[in-house]
């Protein structure tokens, strides 16, 4: 089984980046206790952070066994268009995703989740409800199986073991 923890444009900042909003665990930090908890779970995790929003679509589709063309580190594709890779590519089970600011403005990340049809959960560091009003709406809370936010640095405890005791997983 395995989870796939995606983080978003400046979640490379955690620990620095506005402090008393964010708290001081760095994304080393926070990664390195995620893959601790998901090998004292049995599962495997892949970590991937990007101020990119395209190298993010991308790393979705790859986490569904599609290979994106021209990705380097991709899988390539066969001779059958892609397709007949998914069967033979691991897929990802779940996805725990901050999109950090792409949640308020990326339809491009949240088609790409609908379209690899991976269960996601979302995540704030932050109460994106108790801030500014346009952090209130999410492209993504709609088709979450679940949302998390306030918990701080906790929150990527709580969705790991959320994803891996209580999502249905697929075997792959
Ligand atoms: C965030 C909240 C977003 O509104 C913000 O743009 C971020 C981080 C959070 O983790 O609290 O970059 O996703």
């Amino acid at each position: 089984r395995r989870i796939l923890l995606i983080n978003g444009p400046n979640l490379n900042l955690l620990g620095k980046r506005e402090p008393h909003i964010y708290g001081s665990t760095t994304l080393v930090d926070i990664e390195a206790q995620a893959h601790a908890q998901a090998a004292s779970l049995g599962i495997s995790l892949e970590t991937f952070q990007s101020n990119h929003e395209g190298a993010i679509v991308d790393r979705i589709q790859e986490a569904a066994g599609w290979a994106p063309l021209k990705s380097s580190n991709a899988p390539s594709a066969d001779s059958d268009g892609g397709q007949g890779n998914i069967h033979k590519l691991s897929r990802v089970s779940a996805i725990i995703i901050n999109p950090g600011a792409l949640t308020h403005m990326s339809v491009a990340v949240r088609d790409a989740l609908l379209g690899v049809a991976i269960p996601f959960v979302e995540l704030h560091v932050s109460n994106v409800y108790a801030r500014e009003p346009w952090r209130k709406h999410s492209y993504f809370s709609d088709r979450a199986v679940a949302v998390i936010c306030g918990m701080g640095a906790y929150g990527y405890s709580a969705a790991i073991e959320f994803a891996a005791k209580h999502m249905r997983v697929q075997e792959g």
